[in-house]
This record gives C-alpha cells, sequence and structure tokens, in this order.
C-alpha cells in the first residue's frame, strides 16, 4: 500500500488532479497494488481556510506520504500580499526545500499527433524528446535576497549561490539518468559570465571521468533558448540551475504542443512530489477548459519514479497516446478537425484506454 497525498490547490488545480487520481486508481485496479489518497489545503485555498499557504498539518502529511500529487497554486486573489506570504513563495518554494527535493525532471516529449499544436514547424518539433533536470532547492531562488530603502533611492538583489557538493548532486543525478537514456548531456550555464556558472562548469568536468559511456557538451544558456526552437532535437537530457530551468522548460512545452502537456517530478527528498509545470491559469478556472494531461503524466512519472511501476507507467502514456491518436483535444491543443472535449471528458477518455489497452 502506497499513501499519497493529494494537494490540489488553486485555480484549475480542483480540476486537474482528480482525473489523475482517477487514473490511479484505474492503476490500482489492474495491479491489486494499494493507494490511499489523503486531500489537504495548499497555496491560496489554504489560506483563504486557514491563513497559512503551507499549512504545518500539510507538510506533515507530505512528509509521511510516499510521494505528493500537486496540482498549482496562486492566483490574481493572493497577488497583492506581502512575497513571504504568496502561494509561490510561501507554500510551493518551501515545500520543495523540506521537501529536500533537489532534482526537477521535467521531460519534454512529443507526441505526435501533437505537432500540428505547436506554433512551431512540424518539421522542426517533429522527434522531440528531452528531459530538463533543473536544479530546485538552490541557485538565484535560494541565495541571498533583500530589498531596502536607501538615501533618495531603493535597492534589491537576489544571488545565484551554489556550494560544488549542491552542483556534484544534481550533476551526477543527471548523469544517471542520462545513462537510461540515449546517453548525451548538456550542461546549461552562463559561464562566460557568472561565477557561480564557472564552478558549475568545472564540477561538470570533474565528474565527467566518472561517466565516460555519456557524451558531455556545454552550452550557455542564452544559446541553448535559441537551440530549443531552433533544432530540439539535437537535446536528450539538460542540466541547469534553478532559474534557468524555469525559463527554459517554459519554453521547451511549446515543443510539446501546449504547456497542458508536461508533467514533472521534483525527486530527492524521501517523498517526491510530482505537478504539471503549468499554473493555476485562473482566467480559464471552473470552466471545464484545462488539459488535465500534464498531471495525468505527472501521475504516471510517479508511477515509475516512486512506485518504481515502469509498466504501468507507460501504459498510462501509452493511453494518452491513443487518446491523441484518435484525435480528442482541450482546448489549449486543439486544431480544426479534431475532436474538442473537457478536462473531465479528457480524463474519462484516458482512462477508458487504460482499462482496454
Ligand atoms: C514552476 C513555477 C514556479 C517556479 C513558481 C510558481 C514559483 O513557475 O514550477 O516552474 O518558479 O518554480
Ligand atoms: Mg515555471
Amino acid at each position: 500500500m502506497y499513501k499519497i497525498a493529494v494537494l490540489p490547490g488553486d485555480g484549475i488545480g480542483p480540476e486537474i488532479v482528480p482525473e489523475a487520481v482517477k487514473v490511479l486508481e484505474v492503476v490500482a485496479r489492474r495491479t491489486g497494488i494499494e493507494f490511499k489518497f489523503t486531500e489537504a489545503l495548499v497555496g491560496g485555498a489554504a489560506i483563504d481556510a486557514c491563513g497559512r499557504a503551507l499549512p504545518p498539518e500539510t507538510l506533515e502529511l507530505c512528509r509521511q506520504s510516499d510521494a505528493v500529487l500537486l496540482g498549482a497554486v496562486g492566483g490574481p486573489k493572493w497577488d497583492a500580499l506581502p512575497p513571504e506570504e504568496r502561494p509561490e513563495t510561501a507554500a510551493l518554494l518551501p515545500l520543495r526545500k523540506e521537501l529536500g527535493l533537489y532534482a526537477n525532471l521535467r521531460p519534454a516529449y512529443l507526441f505526435e499527433p501533437l505537432a500540428e499544436a505547436s506554433p512551431l514547424k512540424r518539421e522542426i518539433v517533429s522527434g522531440t524528446d528531452l528531459i530538463i533536470i533543473r536544479e530546485l532547492t538552490g541557485g538565484l531562488y535560494f541565495g541571498p535576497k533583500k530589498r531596502e530603502k536607501t538615501e533618495g533611492d531603493e535597492m534589491a538583489y537576489d544571488t545565484m549561490f551554489y556550494t560544488r557538493a549542491e552542483i556534484e548532486r544534481i550533476v551526477r543525478l543527471a548523469f544517471q539518468i542520462a545513462r537510461s537514456r540515449r546517453r548525451h548531456l548538456t550542461s546549461v550555464d552562463k559561464a562566460n559570465v557568472l561565477t557561480s556558472s564557472r564552478l558549475w562548469r568545472d564540477t561538470v568536468e570533474s565528474l565527467k571521468g566518472e561517466f565516460p559511456d555519456v557524451t558531455v557538451e556545454h552550452m550557455y544558456v542564452d544559446n541553448c533558448a535559441m537551440q530549443l526552437v531552433r533544432r530540439p532535437t539535437q537535446f536528450d537530457v539538460i542540466v541547469t540551475e534553478n532559474t534557468f530551468g524555469d525559463i527554459l522548460s517554459d519554453q521547451a512545452s511549446v515543443l510539446t504542443g501546449s504547456i497542458g502537456m508536461l508533467p514533472s517530478a521534483s525527486i530527492g527528498g524521501s517523498t517526491a512530489l510530482y505537478e504539471p509545470v503549468h499554473g493555476s491559469a485562473p482566467d480559464i478556472a471552473g470552466q471545464q477548459k484545462a488539459n488535465p494531461l500534464a498531471t495525468i503524466l505527472s501521475a504516471a512519472m510517479m508511477l515509475k519514479y516512486s512506485f518504481k511501476m515502469d509498466r504501468e507507467a507507460a501504459a498510462v502514456e501509452d493511453a494518452v497516446g491513443r487518446v491523441l491518436a484518435k484525435g480528442y483535444r482541450t482546448a489549449d491543443i486543439y486544431v480544426p478537425g479534431t475532436k474538442l472535449v473537457g478536462t473531465a471528458e479528457m480524463g474519462t477518455l484516458v482512462r477508458r484506454e487504460l482499462q482496454e489497452g
């Protein structure tokens, strides 16, 4: 029996998360493995209910669970709060930090039927299958920061801070993941300008002897942004700093048709966390318009990384592929000639394929 903490959060979270939970329930029936789901509050929903974005009970539940499934947090209602109270900075970042989730895996895989949904040309996106490994508990997000009034002015800073040990653990993991894929690692930095990037690059160089079967290349982050939309098929595994990974993963999502397709796994601690890369999308919340596939694919990552159920993970991915091949689309990936469906309907279609497959 596995215990799964379920944190729907805000905006479209409460619409997409149940679709993924129901997919896991089908997996449970197929395999006889039991999942125990416990729901908890996080983000704006938690602020409204109890005044705190990450209530201690929620954190405790996550710690005691075998995996966490999260929807999204944040929305205009809470944007005006001071930074230390906002859902993003008071719930999501501390949750990642407290659980020790230093590695964020963001695969950008194009399901071929979606090639037409990308604003990029089919011949560019076709064959995209890469994974961004974003360092998640250090770098610019977590280094020393300050904002203060000075004489007649105001100043603020954030610091891109890393220790060699922090870089080593994420880079090692990236090498290992590269080994399980096409054995090509691109380390992305800004070593022509940033000191922390030079430490990053030196660390990669010092580790590569341990992984002689993996080819390593260094790439500046600005060039990587360009290469991702110019020739994405050159990438297999990308490893990079927290902020760089945040930005590059949104960009990479366009290769898959929509950010509504991009799942993620945050690993490294004792309990891993799975969440779609997209946000809470308040503009379409409560309208059954959201794409649940990123969350369903995040649940597939949970099966693979937390429960070592690789076959079931692949079965969920295949079910998603078949639904797309049959022409069903949520609004974000809709093109004329395909069949437009809502959030719950998309979830039902995936489960039907999974049951039949
Ligand atoms: C993401 C998001 C978060 C981040 C925000 C909501 C704090 O953009 O998961 O990519 O920057 O990490
Ligand atoms: Mg982001």
